[in-house]
């Protein structure tokens, strides 16, 4: 009943910085119409504090920010302040994010889960986190991050996912986050890492990728070439940063362009057919063409003495 009553505020649009006199109205209403039941009434009367009420768990700070840190909860409590806009929540075991949580707590600005035990983020889970700007999922477990996980959460400016287990980052997993200025990613398990998920971060002013295994190979060849167009951009310098070759751990600035130039140049079959190809139609246009340049000349040799002996007979 009460999270139906939520869900309906939702739904129903309520200006979201003052949802709790919208919601005070939807559940005073009845009350008014139908006070002359006086047990319908007890009823409203004891729900209308519910949406307010701190979870026991938690502190809440004041009216908008929940302080649930350092109490061991196994998932996120089920109910806070409807118009909560900071929900601290790290170190506790909390395993997943609610696929619903943005749905009630629209106006989350700062939400903080590090160190915690998620392991995954399921699709759409931040599908109405329009607000969101401040996001810590540093130290848990994840793995892996899907195309455009993060995509409604548009006004992100800081994304902490460090100290995680991600070998898997989708080349859109960053898809529209324009305004995003910080991004950590150091201390997961990636030897690899699309340009393309990075150069679609139009505002980052900040990032840190050390502490990953790095596999120094023609993959590694573009995204060592933008961390070598980006470097003022790396918190811990280029210097932190190592990629492995042959077992063999490297630092990036022992590394230099030339190190890679066999792989600006390294051809598709593609292009190697092509080459192939016209090495070949060169040839026998060579050929051709000596041919050619043998009949004429030895015509002329053929020509040349009977005009000679023209001469002679004269
Ligand atoms: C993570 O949280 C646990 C308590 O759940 C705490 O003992 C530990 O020090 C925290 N680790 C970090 C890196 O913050
Ligand atoms: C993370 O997950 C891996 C397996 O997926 C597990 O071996 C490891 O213990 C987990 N780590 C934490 C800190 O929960």
């Amino acid at each position: 009943m009460y999270q139906a009553l939520l869900l309906l505020l939702r739904l129903t649009q309520c200006p979201s910085p003052r949802v709790d006199i919208c919601f005070r109205f939807f559940t005073m209403l009845p009350c008014f119409l139908f006070c002359i039941s006086p047990l319908f009434c007890l009823c409203c009367f004891l729900m209308l504090p519910l949406g307010f009420l701190c979870p026991s768990v938690c502190v809440c700070v004041d009216h908008h920010t929940i302080d649930c840190r350092d109490q061991g909860l196994p998932s996120l409590p089920n109910s806070f302040p409807l118009d909560v806009r900071k929900l601290l929540a790290a170190n506790n075991h909390i395993q997943s994010i609610p696929a619903d949580l943005f749905l009630y707590y629209g106006d989350l600005v700062y939400l903080d889960l590090r160190n915690n035990s998620l392991t995954a983020l399921e699709e759409g889970t931040f599908s109405t986190s329009s607000r969101l700007v401040f996001l810590d999922l540093s130290y848990n477990n994840l793995t892996q991050l899907d195309a455009g996980i993060f995509k409604s959460a548009e006004k992100l400016i800081k994304l902490n996912l460090g100290n995680n287990n991600l070998s898997d980052v989708h080349e859109a997993a960053f898809a529209n986050l324009e305004l995003l200025q910080v991004l950590e990613l150091n201390d997961n398990n990636l030897q690899s890492l699309s340009v393309a998920a990075l150069e679609a971060l139009t505002s980052l002013r900040t990032i840190r990728l050390e502490g990953n295994p790095w596999t120094c190979d023609c993959d590694f060849a573009n995204l060592f070439f933008w961390i070598d167009e980006n470097s003022n951009k790396l918190q811990k310098g280029v210097g932190e940063i190592q990629c492995t070759l042959d077992e063999r751990k490297i630092f990036l600035h022992e590394l230099s362009d030339i190190s890679f130039s066999e792989c600006k140049f390294s051809l598709s079959l593609t292009d190697f057919l092509i080459i192939i190809f016209s090495g070949v139609a060169v040839s026998i246009a060579a050929i051709f063409s000596s041919f050619f340049l043998a009949t004429t000349v030895h015509c002329f040799h053929r020509c040349a003495p009977s005009k000679e002996e023209d001469d002679e007979d004269e």
